[in-house]
């Protein structure tokens, strides 16, 4: 069942847990090289062809590269990667921005052993307010070596803006408790423009999956609702990776759900679930999930705001 192929999967994996320890739960280690290449090759055997990394991955595009070339996939896969973050903050001048996307960009195909990539993102994303910075990225897309240019983003404004920018792909965060995009025209405006949206981290980062109890003191408010969460996935008889995954798969508009994994036996937990997800079995599911947790905001869901909380 695991082979079966996720034809034109709409699911991306996304490599950070492949570079570098990361994470909320943290209880693997990075996995090694030879690992790398198994959750890789497993992945693309089941249809995953597109792959979510960064410069701030750690090591990640440098084992993607390894992978691609050793697999010779280069011509068989697409991979997004995003800017060293803040890179461009000493460059307020067009010209000079080009040179140091250009600059970084080579960096990052020597990296993955290409010579042109799929798609390229500011990772810092307030970049997305800056024309000439945006213009800049236009024009490393017209040379070729990118086919489409974007940003990551974390929050509401960011994401309406990132659409009105002429830009081809967003990546936004999207799970049970982030639905903020859906109380905005963020998914609208998208298919209007044409803009490709990547949903990532239909996990929180971990966080839906951890037990109560074991949830980090600084998250301590969260405790409620996760046990609010577990009650619901009781009732439907599902575990809370499958509610997690049903429930983006069922439920946001994006094109693309970005998820990441630390081990194997998690991919292949995941794959099972994709496939065997039968959309008109969860809606009792689905609407009880949206409506209970829809109106979180920014402070709750942004992994990158939790460490910021003193207690
Ligand atoms: N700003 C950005 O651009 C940005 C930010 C964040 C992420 N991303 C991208 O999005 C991808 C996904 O985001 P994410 O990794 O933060 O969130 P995620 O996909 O929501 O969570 C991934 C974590 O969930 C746990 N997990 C996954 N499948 C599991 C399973 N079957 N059983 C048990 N645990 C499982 C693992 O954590 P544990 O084993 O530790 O519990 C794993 O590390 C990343 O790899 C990265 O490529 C981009």
């Amino acid at each position: 069942m695991f082979y079966m192929s996720l034809q034109k999967s709409n699911f991306v994996l996304g490599t950070v847990q492949l570079g570098m320890k990361y994470g909320l739960n943290n209880r693997h280690n990075q996995p090694t090289l030879d690992e790398s290449f198994s959750i890789l090759d497993a992945a693309f055997a089941a249809g995953i062809n597109t792959f979510d990394t960064a410069y701030a991955y750690g090591t990640a595009e440098d084992i993607l590269g390894a992978w691609i070339q050793d697999r010779s996939l280069a011509d068989k896969i697409r991979i997004i990667s995003k800017m060293k973050p803040h890179v461009l903050n000493d460059y307020p001048d067009g010209a000079k921005a080009i040179d140091v996307i250009k600059t970084e960009l080579k960096k990052t195909l020597n990296r993955l052993n290409l010579n042109s990539i799929d798609g390229y993102l500011f990772h810092s994303p307030h970049y997305i307010y800056l024309r000439h910075m945006v213009d800049g990225m236009k024009k490393i897309r017209d040379i070729g070596v990118v086919k489409n240019i974007g940003v990551s983003i974390y929050n509401e404004a960011e994401a309406l803006q990132a659409v009105e920018m002429g830009i081809d792909y967003v990546q936004v965060p999207y799970n049970i408790f982030d639905q903020r995009l859906d109380r905005t025209v963020f998914f609208e405006l998208a298919k209007k423009n044409k803009v490709t949206v990547f949903a990532r981290s239909p996990f929180l980062q971990g966080l839906l999956l951890m037990r109560p109890e074991r949830m980090p003191k600084n998250l301590f408010y969260m405790r409620p609702h996760m046990e609010q969460f577990i009650e619901i996935v009781k009732k439907y008889h599902l575990s809370p990776v499958e509610a997690s995954l049903i429930f983006v798969k069922a439920h946001c508009r994006a094109d693309y759900i970005v998820f990441g994994i630390d081990t194997l036996s998690q991919l292949k937990n995941n794959i099972d679930i994709i496939n065997n997800f039968l959309p008109n079995t969860v809606k009792g599911l689905v609407e009880e999930i949206e409506n209970c947790f829809k109106d979180f905001n920014q402070g709750a869901v942004n992994p990158s705001l939790w460490s910021k909380i003193k207690l």
